[in-house]
């Protein structure tokens, strides 16, 4: 079945599953066991997964809670690349058709292309800025 709703249960299942694929994941894993270890469960990565909640409860049904800034800590996570980005997407978009009706799946991930695309636009990798 899939959730036809926005609620904390069903963000909270769909960060939950996509935080254990991509720890999984060559390309993206690296990063985060880097910063919140390899166990989903400690408590780094407890604070993390309740951060996301938060942040995808408030993007999408502008519920408060989520007071940070989204973006310093992805200036400091080493050599990063647009492709890096596009492979976080690529799951992201996997796991949200996974557990969400098509109409919901597709606002989470139009939402978090606008945001990955700022994140590419700030870090300097879009290709056509080597030439500036
Ligand atoms: C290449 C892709 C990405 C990587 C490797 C990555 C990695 C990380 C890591 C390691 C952290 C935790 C930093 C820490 O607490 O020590 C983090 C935090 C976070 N990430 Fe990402 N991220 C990526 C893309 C994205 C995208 C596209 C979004 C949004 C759509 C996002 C949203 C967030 C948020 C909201 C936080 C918490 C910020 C806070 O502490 O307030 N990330 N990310």
């Amino acid at each position: 079945m899939l959730y036809e709703t926005v609620t904390r249960d069903s963000v909270h299942h769909l960060v939950h599953e996509f935080y254990a694929i991509v720890l999984k994941d060559d390309v993206l894993g690296p990063y985060f066991t880097n910063s919140l270890g390899s166990d989903l469960e400690n408590g780094k990565w407890h604070e993390h997964l309740h951060t996301l909640d938060d942040f995808w409860l408030l993007m999408m049904i502008g519920k408060p809670g989520y007071k940070g800034d989204p973006f310093p800590p992805h200036a400091f996570l080493g050599p990063i690349y647009k492709e890096t980005f596009e492979q976080w997407l690529k799951l992201f978009k996997e796991t949200t058709t996974k557990y969400f009706i098509p109409s919901i799946a597709d606002k989470f991930y139009k939402k978090a292309d606008i945001i990955a695309e700022q994140f590419i636009e700030n870090l300097g990798l879009n290709d056509d800025d080597d030439d500036d």
